[in-house]
């Protein structure tokens, strides 16, 4: 089994302290930095976006990895791309022309992902598998910080798995919400290529540093 990437998400994040918060998450086991985008629309609350990202993209070393939790995302993918994002996940849910939304990412030299909330099946991504980078799958609702993760997500991590093999899909699982020591273990057995982690990684007494080093160690 290889290692995963970590990613901390920027949610659970001293959001009045941006700049070091990214400067202390240079040198640390950090892979992605994950930055959450919400609308109020397709889940209901806001966070960050655009001015945000750009900030935090003046200071990061590691690639930035942006969720979109928003409604029609197409209008926003090259202001994304232009703020910095590396890797850009949309919600399937939210993409009725998902095949012309992930070609455009990837045009715009990004790398595409799709998300998928907790009750969407993986077989909605049978016909575009081949097409994506990422699979990012939501372990909890999206819209907040610090939920409880979805035991069933175990075995959607498997079956996606199955799925991108049959495909001959290069994708990289990524699991997000919820993601701590108590359940990275069985999601990297699973299939999980990147785990998200927030307030696991924030709130932690030891701090973000210390937590993803003992996370990497974990699971090496
Ligand atoms: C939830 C976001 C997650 C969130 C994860 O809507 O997509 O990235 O920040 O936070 P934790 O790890 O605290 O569940
Ligand atoms: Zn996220």
């Amino acid at each position: 089994r290889r290692a995963p990437l970590l990613a901390p998400s920027f949610l659970a994040a001293d959001l009045a302290n941006l700049q070091a918060e990214t400067e202390r998450l240079a040198d640390s086991a950090a892979d992605w930095l994950h930055f959450d985008v919400m609308d109020g629309r397709f889940v209901p609350n806001i966070s960050f976006g655009l001015p945000v990202l750009q900030a935090v993209a003046r200071h990061a070393k590691q690639p930035l990895d942006v969720h979109l939790m928003i409604e029609e995302p197409q209008h926003y993918l090259s202001a994304f791309r232009d703020a910095g994002a590396s890797i850009i996940t949309v919600h399937l849910e939210a993409c009725p022309h998902l095949h012309r939304v992930v070609q455009q990412i990837k045009q715009l030299g990004c790398k595409a992902g799709v998300a998928l909330n907790p009750h969407t099946p993986v077989a909605m991504l049978e016909d575009i598998a081949a097409d994506l980078d990422v699979v990012l799958v939501m372990s909890v609702n999206p819209g907040f910080g610090g939920q409880a993760f979805i035991p069933n997500t175990l075995k959607k991590v498997a079956m996606l798995k199955e799925l991108l093999v049959d495909a001959g899909s290069d994708a990289l699982i990524e699991v997000d919400g919820g993601v701590s020591l108590d359940n990275a273990g069985p999601l990297v057995e699973a299939g999980a290529d990147v785990l998200v982690a927030g307030n696991f990684v924030f709130s932690a007494p030891a701090g973000p540093v210390a937590t993803l080093a003992s996370l990497r160690d974990h699971l090496a």
